[in-house]
């Protein structure tokens, strides 16, 4: 008897010391949303504000017009749009697919999305998909800094300085208000390309400013998904995608903090089927689609976009198979059953040519 007390005892204890240590290893990380610019081109610049002044001078403040309107003449919003957004709510009344299109919306979602009260604009942000040009643009609109090019690179993810909040900084009635009558967006790609892009810009490039993807969180991937023990090189994609796959993931992303947010699902992001976004972006299309969110959330008038070089967003299948090439059928498919629910959301093909 006093032997199992023992030993209940030196359990707890191990687990007590356990997330003592979690919570110092998390917190000696940085701020997840610091990562570089590079890779994110540039494609949205601030145009100079006449019309914008005019405006004001004209609309006292609430009757100033924001968000989703048509401009005189415009019929109805282009089919492609629409069938998103139908695309969307199908998947997400799936019941086989609940778990993969449903999440709570918890203060890691409220964290992701962006507050615009000028405009009246919330948006979602997906790394790497030009994310940092649109904090920029709304950071400019919010009215903290005239112009894109006076923002300091490191005031971009500073959200006590920039005039950006997160839509967690407000009270529950008001998050409930901003969420009913914004106009809201965010931009998605390919599932897998988007995992090899986080995957090459956290590891591989090993960024300057984020020593910790390489010091602790590839580690700590390696200890626990490593195949070949007698393998001695950095994290491989391979261990990546293993990691992702198994269904415990989550005993590790505890660990890991806010920077899972490079790697974790769209749905986990930004809850597309718990908040009725307005437009969704595919990067994929983004020459056409960028103009048409600042359209339709009533900015483009006071933002331009230089021309994307060609081909630059179009998804690439060679480099998809290239990454994919020796990592087995079961860690591909566990990788893919985990992101699923982003594939159908969005109307990503299902790649079968790494899946059979
Ligand atoms: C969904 O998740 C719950 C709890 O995590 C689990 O019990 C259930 O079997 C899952 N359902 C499906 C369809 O995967
Ligand atoms: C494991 O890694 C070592 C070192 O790179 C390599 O020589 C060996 O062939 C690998 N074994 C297997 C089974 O892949
Ligand atoms: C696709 O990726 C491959 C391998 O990374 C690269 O060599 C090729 O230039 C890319 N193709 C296009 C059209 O970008």
């Amino acid at each position: 008897m006093h032997h199992q007390w023992l030993l209940l005892a030196a359990c707890f204890w191990v687990i007590f010391m356990f997330m003592v240590a979690s919570k110092f290893i998390t917190l000696t990380f940085k701020d997840p949303d610091a990562y570089s610019t590079k890779q994110e081109f540039l494609f949205l610049t601030a145009v100079p504000d006449s019309r914008k002044l005019q405006e004001e001078q004209q609309f006292p403040e609430e009757l100033k017009p924001t968000g989703k309107m048509l401009a005189d003449g415009q019929l109805a919003q282009p089919l492609v749009y629409m069938e998103r957004l139908e695309l969307i709510q199908n998947v997400c009344r799936d019941a086989a697919l609940k778990n993969l299109s449903h999440t709570a919306v918890s203060k890691f979602v409220l964290d992701r999305i962006f507050v615009c009260d000028k405009h009246k604009i919330l948006f979602c942000q997906t790394p790497k998909v030009g994310n940092t040009q649109w904090k920029k643009v709304l950071i400019v609109l919010n009215g903290a800094f005239p112009s894109i090019e006076d923002i300091p690179e490191n005031v971009v993810h500073d959200h006590e300085k920039n005039g950006l909040p997160r839509l967690s900084a407000f009270s529950d009635a008001e998050i409930q208000k901003r969420l009913k009558t914004y106009f809201k967006f965010f931009i998605v790609r390919d599932p897998f390309e988007r995992l090899i892009s986080a995957f090459k810009d956290k590891f591989v490039h090993n960024p300057r400013f984020e020593p910790w993807y390489r010091h602790e969180i590839a580690p700590g991937i390696i200890r626990k998904y490593r195949r070949n023990r007698t393998e001695t090189r950095g994290i491989q994609f391979e261990d990546f995608v293993r990691y992702l796959g198994d269904p415990n993931h989550r005993w590790l992303d505890l660990q890991f903090g806010d920077h899972i947010i490079h790697w974790v699902t769209y749905v986990e992001l930004c809850a597309p089927c718990e908040i009725s976004y307005s437009v969704i972006g595919h990067h994929e299309t983004l020459e056409d689609d960028a103009p048409y969110i600042l359209k339709e959330a009533g900015i483009d008038h006071l933002v331009s976009y230089p021309t994307i070089p060609p081909g630059i967003t179009v998804y690439n299948k060679t480099k998809v198979e290239h990454y994919f090439l020796g990592i087995s059928k079961r860690d591909i498919r566990r990788l893919y059953a985990r992101f699923e629910g982003d594939f159908k959301l969005f109307g990503y093909q299902k790649p079968d040519f790494l899946l059979n």
